[in-house]
């Protein structure tokens, strides 16, 4: 498949690449393609696998896994875009991702899921009326270290307090 990819497009996979390298979320997820021996029919699997650890399926995340299971970029959007489970870029200008998994809900997630509910009214899954911030939810996103942990657009926050959590979007909207 990559052989057949423009060297525009080869040239963004490299960059995906790269600072995937960075981020222990890609590596997990290249866990779970490997325990599917990074077969096609897992495509959906793995999906669920990355909204799991990132909260939605942005572009970037789908183009790494079209190149790690070398299926063509229109086929995972393609599925990706089918099925109404998955979400692909949030509505709202920022995003944030509050990572539910074992070791951040007892480390407090669910007290900052609730603080910023309480304070800017929405759920996950639901975007500021004003478009300013989607609200997610991850279930661990490798950094339990660190917990509890929430990614502000794309970077992973540690031990963030309800007040920590509420203090970051306030200044978006
Ligand atoms: S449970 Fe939140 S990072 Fe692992």
């Amino acid at each position: 498949m990559i052989a057949t990819l423009t060297s525009k497009k080869l040239k963004r996979v490299d960059a995906v690449l790269e600072y995937a390298s960075k981020d222990k979320r890609f590596k997990i997820l290249e866990v779970h393609m490997k325990k599917h021996q990074h077969r096609h029919d897992a495509l959906i699997e793995v999906l669920h696998k990355a909204q799991e650890l990132f909260g939605y399926l942005e572009d970037d995340l789908l183009l790494f896994i079209s190149a790690k299971l070398a299926l063509p970029p229109s086929r995972v959007y393609g599925v990706a875009t089918f099925y109404h489970f998955f979400t692909l870029k949030p509505k709202g200008a920022h995003t944030c991702v509050v990572c539910m998994g074992t070791a951040c809900y007892v480390k407090g997630a669910d007290k900052v899921i609730a603080a910023i509910q309480d304070a800017i009214r929405i759920k996950p899954g639901e975007t500021t009326p004003d478009k300013q911030v989607s609200l997610l939810t991850a279930r661990c996103i490798g950094a339990c270290g660190i917990a509890p942990a929430v990614v502000y657009d794309g970077t992973v926050t540690p031990r963030q307090s309800p007040a920590d959590a509420v203090a970051q979007l306030k200044k978006w909207m």
